[in-house]
């Protein structure tokens, strides 16, 4: 396990950001959290140089950029109950119907990271696609160990404070509408004992090379 106090000079808390893409959001958010530690996570090489020379303009010393896959990376490199805040902004929508078991968020998924998530961690999820936002709005309320911090609302369409991506300006620029959804981990949540390892198998429909290619196209446009 990397050694995070160590590589960032600090003890402050972590967050993560899962498919941080070209890097804005995660720099933005770097700026409005100083008090956090930000890594951001990517397996677009292109984005994560992208995001590098953007934290360095920007000379932000509370984010680091990965390059690897989320789910393995959070296995070797994250220890459990670690992580004060999880982003995960317009993941790839696989929008045909026989791809959307591609799809990176669902239950298995929610379950795998709630092990690395301390008790009262924050976990933002955002997309552009109608059915995916429908499809996590329903299936949070389900998770057993989440509380919804928008309630009564299961998703909103505007989320004051949080910064908009390069994905959501887009979408917006097109007169799409986002999904904001955004939980908070139990404080007396002891439920879920699974080993890391075990669920990633669950979490993980190993992703393929042909779908990562895939991803890298629909994201190079
Ligand atoms: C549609 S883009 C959105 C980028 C950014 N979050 C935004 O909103 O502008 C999705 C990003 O997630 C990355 N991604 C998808 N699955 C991933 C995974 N399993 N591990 C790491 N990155 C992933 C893709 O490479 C891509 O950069």
């Amino acid at each position: 396990m990397p050694d995070w106090q160590q590589i960032f000079g600090n003890d402050r808390p972590l967050a993560l950001e899962i498919g941080s893409g070209m890097g804005d959001f995660v720099a933005r958010m770097a700026q409005l959290r100083p008090e956090l530690n930000f890594i951001a996570i990517d397996y677009y090489n292109k984005g994560c140089l992208k995001t590098c020379k953007r934290i360095d303009t920007q000379e932000l010393e509370n984010v680091r950029v990965v390059r690897d896959e989320a789910r393995s990376f959070l296995v070797r490199c994250i220890p459990p109950a670690s992580l004060s805040a999880i982003f995960i902004n317009c993941p790839d929508p696989w929008p045909k119907l026989r791809h959307r078991k591609r799809r990176l968020v669902n239950r298995e998924f929610i379950l795998f990271l709630s092990q690395f998530m301390l008790p009262g961690a924050d976990i933002h999820f955002a997309t552009d696609f109608e059915d995916y936002g429908q499809d996590v709005a329903r299936l949070m309320p389900e998770v057993t160990g989440f509380e919804n911090v928008l309630q009564p609302d299961l998703y909103r369409h505007e989320l004051e404070g949080y910064p908009l991506s390069k994905y959501m300006l887009k979408f917006l620029a097109e007169g799409k509408k986002i999904h904001f959804i955004h939980y908070r981990k139990c404080v007396r949540f002891h439920g879920h004992t699974a080993r890391a390892s075990e669920s990633l198998e669950n979490a993980l429909h190993l992703t393929s090379s042909s779908a990562m290619n895939e991803s890298a196209q629909y994201n190079s446009k």
